[in-house]
């Protein structure tokens, strides 16, 4: 059995602002025994008799999928939501949707448009609310992001991840999972692309405490030099398609290739959270090419959410 944690339990996951370093380092090493277990096919029966209920407001493959199976795979059930087909689609509040779900659901995963609906249902509801994306913030997939490099590079404190591309919700999760973890971390994204500057004092005020460098600037090459990481992610997220002509003129030159890529170290990683565009934001020989291992990123994204659901819910 894995240990309790008492101290997570209840909790929700909005943003990683709200969590230590050595709690991020735990939600890492439950999530490497689960997958162990999950690989020897021991069973994990943690969440025997609970349900998740998960609110969907934008399309979702890892995520629905990895949560569903996640649940199951913990001896827990998963309801899909699609708000379309609830009352939240007509007009009923979050607010009073958080207190009925909290009445049937142990946990809620939403993912939505705006970070404060995701607050104001956590703010409502008596049961641990997780978000699986917003415009500002993607939790999931940083602590997903984070368990591969410390698999590939067997550490992160010290470590260079170079995020290449818009300054969108996974650049933000990016930005306070490496500072909370002692990553330095190098932004480059085109002028007035830049990531939030909320966010980015919160991660600045983070990685003074934990040693870590952060750069915000405009120029892709200076951020993929020396490299251990290179992220990027699409140039038009969900939400922003009628931006999408704009942008991919706007983003040409911050594509993540083979020449840009050079400059990183030899034995560098690369990670995108995917779905990709391949020919926009990233070429094909980069993210079907050795140092690629998008496909583990993905595989992570669930063992990751059953540590946490594991220790939350
Ligand atoms: N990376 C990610 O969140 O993928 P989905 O949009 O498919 O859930
Ligand atoms: N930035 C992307 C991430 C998708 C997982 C979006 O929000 O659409």
């Amino acid at each position: 059995m894995l240990p309790l944690y008492d101290k997570f339990k209840g909790r929700d996951l909005l943003t990683l602002a709200d969590y230590t370093s050595e709690e991020i380092h735990t939600i890492l090493n439950v999530a490497l025994q689960l997958k162990e277990m999950h690989k020897k096919r021991i069973p994990t029966p943690y969440l025997q008799g609970k349900t998740l209920g998960m609110i969907f407001q934008k399309a979702s493959t890892r995520t629905r999928v990895s949560f569903e199976v996640g649940m199951y795979q913990l001896g827990g059930q998963a309801l899909l939501l699609s708000s379309n087909d609830m009352q939240l689609g007509r007009g009923e509040t979050i607010a009073d949707t958080a207190r009925v779900l909290s009445r049937f659901l142990d946990g809620i995963m939403i993912r939505t448009f705006k970070q404060s609906d995701v607050e104001e249902m956590a703010e409502h509801a008596d049961i641990p609310v997780i978000n699986g994306l917003t415009d500002l913030t993607h939790p999931c997939q940083a602590l997903a992001d984070l368990l591969t490099i410390m698999e590939y590079k067997k550490k992160l404190k010290g470590l260079k991840l170079a995020y290449i591309g818009d300054g969108n919700n996974i650049a933000h999760s990016l930005l306070i999972a490496s500072s909370k973890v002692g990553m330095n971390i190098s932004v480059a994204t085109p002028k007035g692309y830049e990531p939030d500057q909320t966010i980015t004092m919160i991660a600045k005020d983070e990685a003074d405490r934990n040693d870590a460098d952060i750069v915000i600037s405009n120029d892709p090459f200076d951020a993929v030099k020396d490299a251990d990481v290179v992220v990027t992610d699409v140039w038009a997220s969900m939400g922003q398609e009628s931006e999408a002509e704009d942008r991919a003129k706007a983003f040409k030159d911050y594509q993540v290739n083979s020449k840009l890529v050079s400059n990183a170290k030899p034995d560098f990683i690369f990670l995108h959270c995917l779905p990709a565009h391949r020919g926009e934001e990233v070429t094909s020989d980069v993210i079907d090419g050795v140092h690629s291992v998008v496909w583990d990123e993905a595989e992570n994204r669930l063992h990751v959410q059953k540590a946490v659901l594991a220790l939350l819910l």
